[in-house]
């Protein structure tokens, strides 16, 4: 693909810059692919009723055409035009989570284009919380397919430098706002299920939408256990490799006091082959470990801090070439299901039980 000069829009995330968005709003409505930031993580937008527009986004990510993106929209009543129909229950959830973290599968209407929802006949929609991201769908004037900015396979973006470090010369533009708030990405529920499901956990805790719901189930893809067979996977991003750092990466959980144990044990016989060893530990346990790169996602006590954490420290561990990452396990409560699923990929389902 040909090089493109991708110009670093610097904004105030609060109050960003008028003529700004307006420059990236331009480039979108011509087609082109703007990276920006979300309350999550950086999004790769493109005009979703555009279809040319998407190939191109699709190849810029290296991303298989059979993984569709999201779909966000600056106004929940925008939905209306892009969904065959919504339900009380739909309605609800966006009046309670929207702006949010939130992504709702619904079955999609005529307007929108095959390559958009990968030949599905749903569609994943979501209105973000962050005043970069809703002005630039305002001036823009179009629903915004927008995939996380990485590389597929890598790590998500939380910062415009990590979107440089996969997408300079492939993406006309990035709206710089700073590091992203939550860190991981939006929770995906499937709505054309009964009772819904989550096909990814995110930003909004199973917690939180089992509250609103009551009945709303983990689909086994969410909890990533262990690889689930293609069929089984209602959600087509689950097969695709993802937020994958070079190095290897083993996950070990169970109870902390064994986890310990066992991320010693395993970081220091790595050692002794001679390969450069990281640890992904807490604040609680760092101190503990003799790794040639230790680094600490936060308090076991602060799941959102972790969650946070999460992407930058997978993309750091790389940039010192380290050859295996150890990573400590973390309570799968609230924000920290969303993590789990995301080490548990990392590792490629190599998962070490402590006990
Ligand atoms: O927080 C987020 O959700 C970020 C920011 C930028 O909004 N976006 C994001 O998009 O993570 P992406 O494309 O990297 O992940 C979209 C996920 C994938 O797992 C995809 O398979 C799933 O949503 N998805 C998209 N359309 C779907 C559909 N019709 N049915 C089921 N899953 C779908
Ligand atoms: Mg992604």
């Amino acid at each position: 693909m040909l090089v493109k000069k991708t110009l670093l829009l610097k904004v105030d995330s609060q109050n960003p810059e008028k003529e700004k968005i307006q420059k990236a709003a331009d480039f979108i409505k011509k087609g082109g692919l703007v990276a920006f930031p979300t309350e999550t993580v950086y999004g790769l937008g493109a005009d979703a009723l555009n279809s040319k527009a998407i190939f191109a986004l699709f190849e810029a990510k290296r991303r298989p055409l059979d993984n569709p993106p999201i779909v966000h929209v600056g106004d929940a009543s925008d939905v209306h035009r892009l969904v065959k129909e919504t339900t009380p229950k739909a309605e609800k959830l966006m009046k309670i989570f929207w702006p949010g973290p939130l992504t709702l599968i619904f079955k999609h209407s005529t307007i929108v284009p095959d390559v958009t929802v990968a030949g599905l006949d749903t569609i994943a929609i979501r209105m973000p919380n962050h005043n970069v991201a809703l002005a630039l769908l305002k001036e823009s004037r179009c629903p915004i397919a927008a995939p996380s900015a990485n590389l597929a396979g890598k790590p998500s973006p939380t910062t415009a430098k990590h979107v440089l470090d996969d997408l300079d010369g492939r993406i006309d533009a990035v709206l710089d706002a700073g590091p992203t708030h939550i860190g991981v990405e939006s929770t995906v529920l499937d709505l054309t299920a009964m009772p819904p499901q989550i096909l990814r956990p995110g930003g909004t805790p199973y917690e939180k939408l089992k509250e609103i719901l009551g009945d709303v189930r983990l689909h086994p893809v969410a909890v990533a256990e262990k690889e689930m067979p293609i069929e089984g996977a209602r959600s087509p991003g689950v097969k695709h490799k993802h937020y994958a750092p070079n190095a290897e990466v083993v996950l070990v959980e169970g109870e902390i006091s064994v986890v310990k144990e066992k991320v010693k044990e395993l970081a220091e016989s790595h050692r002794r082959e001679s390969r450069k060893v990281g640890v992904l530990a807490t604040d609680e346990t760092a101190d503990y470990y003799r790794a040639d790169v230790v680094k600490s996602l936060g308090s076991r006590n602060d799941l959102a801090t972790v969650a946070k954490n999460l992407f930058r420290l997978l993309r750091e561990f790389d940039s010192e070439s380290v050859d295996v990452i150890i990573a400590e396990g973390i309570p799968t409560e609230g924000l920290g299901l969303a993590v789990m699923n995301r080490l548990r990929k990392a590792a490629g389902y190599k998962i070490v039980k402590a006990e």
